[in-house]
């Protein structure tokens, strides 16, 4: 099968390209992009020299290089919608990994990224591709939105809690750490490293553009509407996001019964490591990897439930996750092409 990736040489447009040349199945097909039109992608990112002999092209989504099976988006949002677009009328499967097709209604998607959208009807077709919950309609689906990184590494450790009624979802706190590259490759006043270098900072505090999509699955698994606080902080590493979660301990949840329900969930869902109790996640021992590490404690001497998890933005909060999305749009088997081991140190 072939695919083609439009903003290859961006952080997660290159991780895709890093997966798709080891899968066994799908071959690339084209590496679009615009500022490095005619370039060899190796010369772009020496980590994939002799790997990636491949030349970018700039691509019109009406007239494509070749015939493919699917096309990723790794465009900023609101590019990609007008990208997006014109692939769907032509019946080709995307997935976007920008935030233009996560939210359901329209008016949340432009009053929180002020910006019209184009294709509201589109909302209705796509699917959230968080393949953990909505494997069967991922496996129907021509467009799969990609979830955002912070909300991957939220929402599944919240879910299946939400959806048992373990907890309420009431006065849920959150804050999430992430690393530089969750903001892309594009520099900016805030990402360089004399500002990122020995400094933790928070940001976007009650504003962050994830809130709503975390709000609206937890609502759906909630069954009713869920509101939380959300603090993200930018910390000094590569790659990375750890988020840690608070609640109200309900009477009666032990630690056993949510290793019960976590168990029931994801057992037998390859890419999610339980680590209950004992042992908490740390961003290295996922790094490189599509595994989200999750980890629980419920503490009685303050009330408190406490969840955290820990994923690679640029692997299962982004082109990880895309590709296990692609594989149950193709058909093909679900973790197929995304074994890498996390890389340690
Ligand atoms: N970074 C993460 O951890 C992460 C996680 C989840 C989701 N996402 C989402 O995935 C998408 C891609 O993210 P990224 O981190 O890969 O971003 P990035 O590093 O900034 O790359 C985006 C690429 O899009 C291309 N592009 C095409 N038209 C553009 C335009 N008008 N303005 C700017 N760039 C344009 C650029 O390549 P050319 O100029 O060469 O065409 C650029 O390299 C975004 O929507 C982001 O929100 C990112």
């Amino acid at each position: 099968m072939k695919a083609g990736i439009l903003g290859s040489t961006g952080y997660t447009g290159a991780e895709l390209v890093r997966i798709l040349i080891q899968h066994p199945e799908v071959e690339l097909a084209f590496v679009d992009s615009r500022s490095y039109e005619h370039q060899p992608f190796e010369a772009v990112y020496s980590n994939l020299k002799g790997q990636a002999e491949m030349t970018a092209v700039s691509v019109d989504p009406e007239n494509l290089p070749e015939k493919v099976d699917i096309v990723f988006c790794a465009l900023p949002h609101r590019i990609s919608q007008h990208k997006v677009i014109l692939l769907q009328r032509q019946g080709i499967r995307v997935v976007d990994l920008s935030a233009d097709f996560r939210l359901d209604q329209q008016s949340v998607y432009e009053q929180w990224y002020n910006t019209p959208h184009e294709a509201p009807e589109l909302l209705e077709k796509a699917v959230y591709g968080l393949p953990e919950w909505y494997a069967e309609e991922l496996k129907e689906t021509r467009l799969a939105a990609n979830p955002g990184c912070f909300p991957t590494s939220i929402l599944l450790p919240l879910l299946p809690l939400l959806k048992e009624n373990l907890v309420t979802g009431e006065h849920l706190v959150i804050d999430s750490k992430t690393g530089v590259s969750g903001a892309g490759r594009g520099p900016s006043a805030v990402n360089v490293f004399s500002q990122v270098n020995e400094n933790v900072r928070a940001y976007g505090i009650g504003t962050h553009r994830h809130t709503p999509e975390i709000e609206q699955e937890l609502s759906k698994a909630a069954g009713k509407s869920v509101t939380l606080q959300f603090t993200p902080h930018l910390v000094p590493m590569d790659r990375g996001i750890l988020s840690t979660i608070v609640m109200p301990l309900p009477e009666g949840l032990t630690e056993r019964k949510l290793q019960d329900c976590y168990q029931a969930y994801y057992d037998h869902k390859p890419f999610i490591r339980l680590l209950g109790t004992d042992t908490l996640p740390e961003t290295k021992a996922v790094r490189g990897s599509n595994f989200c590490d999750i980890a629980w404690k419920a503490d009685r001497r303050s009330g408190n439930l406490i969840l955290v998890s820990v994923i690679d933005n640029l692997i299962k909060g982004s082109s990880g996750e895309a590709v296990q999305n692609m594989n149950l749009m193709l058909g093909l088997p679900e973790e197929m092409g995304l074994h890498h081991l996390p890389i340690w140190p």
